[in-house]
């Protein structure tokens, strides 16, 4: 079977320690990293006047390679961008470990994607928004070159701290029935009180920010976590 993957989102950390922030995340028992990598673009001067991924901006390579030399965790890098080939190259030398782009933006090249991830050493993923039907994944999920990991988000991408949404868990539990050894990341709203709809739909890499971050005791959240996804 698939094994549980708690990957705390360092985007609820703080920022100005990243360091510490991951070395205590990693000693309260996480197993990943979450990196949410965000651009906003913003174009004045085309008719589009106003276009991005998400309404937001967070960090980039430069974050993930100063991280890199501090740790030895396995980076789940999330991207939230419009052309993520763009970036796949900066990410593999900053040391990402594994490189999850949007089937949104990657209609035309996820082909492409797919292989110079792998040819620079991280695991392809690919996410979809809550709008966009899990059919959309299939081929990427069968191609002779596959993604190695499927990440439904179960809130629109953007921000941390928002409500889960469990109209998702029929993605999952559909993910699940068709491919038994997928790696299947829910990431947005996880929790003590949402974990369980998560997990038995058949999720088993769980990435929460708020949730963790905003815990007393972060360890007991991780703990609980896993626990729900191996029992
Ligand atoms: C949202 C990001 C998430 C976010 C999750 O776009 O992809 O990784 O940090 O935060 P919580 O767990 O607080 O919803
Ligand atoms: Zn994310």
């Amino acid at each position: 079977g698939v094994t549980a993957k708690i990957a705390p989102s360092m985007l609820s950390s703080d920022f100005s320690n990243l360091a510490s922030e991951a070395e205590r995340m990693l000693h309260c028992g996480a197993d990943w990293l979450h990196m949410d990598i965000m651009h906003a673009i913003v174009f004045i001067f085309t008719s589009s006047s106003y276009r991005h991924f998400v309404p937001n901006l967070t960090i980039g390579a430069p974050v993930i390679e100063s991280l890199r030399k501090h740790t030895k965790a396995y980076l789940d890098c999330h991207l939230m961008v419009t052309n993520p080939l763009d970036y796949v190259e900066p990410m593999g030398k900053a040391g990402a470990s594994g490189f999850t782009f949007h089937v949104e933006v990657s209609k035309e090249n996820w082909q492409e994607l797919v292989q110079k991830i792998k040819s620079k050493g991280m695991s392809p993923g690919v996410a979809l928004k809550p709008g966009t039907p899990i059919e959309e994944v299939y081929p990427l999920v069968e191609a002779e070159n596959p993604v190695e990991m499927v990440l439904v988000m179960t809130v629109e991408p953007g921000f941390g701290g928002q409500k889960f949404m469990p109209d998702m868990m029929d993605k999952v539990r559909t993910l699940r029935k068709k491919y038994p050894s997928l790696d299947i990341e829910v990431d947005g709203g996880l929790g003590p009180s949402t974990i369980a709809m998560a997990a038995s739909a058949g999720a088993n890499c769980i990435v929460a920010g708020s949730s963790v971050f905003g815990a007393p005791e972060p360890a007991h959240v991780i703990s609980l976590l896993r626990n729900s996804v191996e029992e």
